[in-house]
């Protein structure tokens, strides 16, 4: 599978913005009252929001690396490249998941020069933590998020 990066364009980002996903997963629906805040947001290029193509440049994913993937309450002390990343609806649970993820951990280490790569998941999230853990993470931490009681794992993996 090969994928290419772009940074997010508003035209994608209204599309990710209109994703719904099936519960559980739901949990990562964007909220339709606030699409514009959101618009926003993915699109400030401090965010680092990229968009992930396949070779007919149709979108299949988007990710971030940085601050956007950590959740209050972990522990982010040891310097590493945050990952956040969402696959299109139609495309998850059919076994492509770690191809993905490979994809965006090779491009954002390189782009960003990192030893140590971490994502931060829901721990309902089973499937997610099993494509990480297949790209090679390994889990660190487990958390609540402040101000709720929604639990998380961290996950790291070495470059
Ligand atoms: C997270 C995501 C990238 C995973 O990719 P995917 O293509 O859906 O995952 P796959 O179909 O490759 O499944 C990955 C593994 O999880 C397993 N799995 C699926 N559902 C599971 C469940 N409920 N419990 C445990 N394992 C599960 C699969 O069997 C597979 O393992 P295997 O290769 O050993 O058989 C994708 O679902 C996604 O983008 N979801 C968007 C929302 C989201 O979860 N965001 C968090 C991203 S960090």
């Amino acid at each position: 599978m090969r994928f290419s990066f772009r940074r997010l364009e508003k035209e994608h980002a209204l599309s990710i913005l209109r994703w719904r996903y099936l519960p559980p997963y739901d949990f990562y629906n964007f909220d339709v009252d606030t699409i514009q805040e959101d618009l926003c947001y993915l699109t400030d290029p401090k965010n680092a929001f990229y968009e992930i193509l396949n070779m007919h440049e149709d979108l299949e994913g988007y990710c971030s690396f940085g601050a956007d993937g950590q959740v209050p309450g972990g522990d982010y002390c040891t310097e590493a490249l945050d990952i956040g990343m969402g696959m299109r609806p139609d495309l998850v649970g059919r076994g492509h998941g770690k191809h993905y993820a490979q994809a965006v951990v090779r491009y954002g280490a390189n782009q960003y020069s990192a030893q140590k790569c971490r994502v931060t998941i829901a721990e309902f999230n089973k499937r997610a933590q099993r494509v990480w853990q297949q790209v090679g993470f390994e889990q660190i931490e487990k958390f609540v998020k402040i101000g709720t009681e929604e639990e998380f794992v961290i996950m790291i993996y070495q470059a």
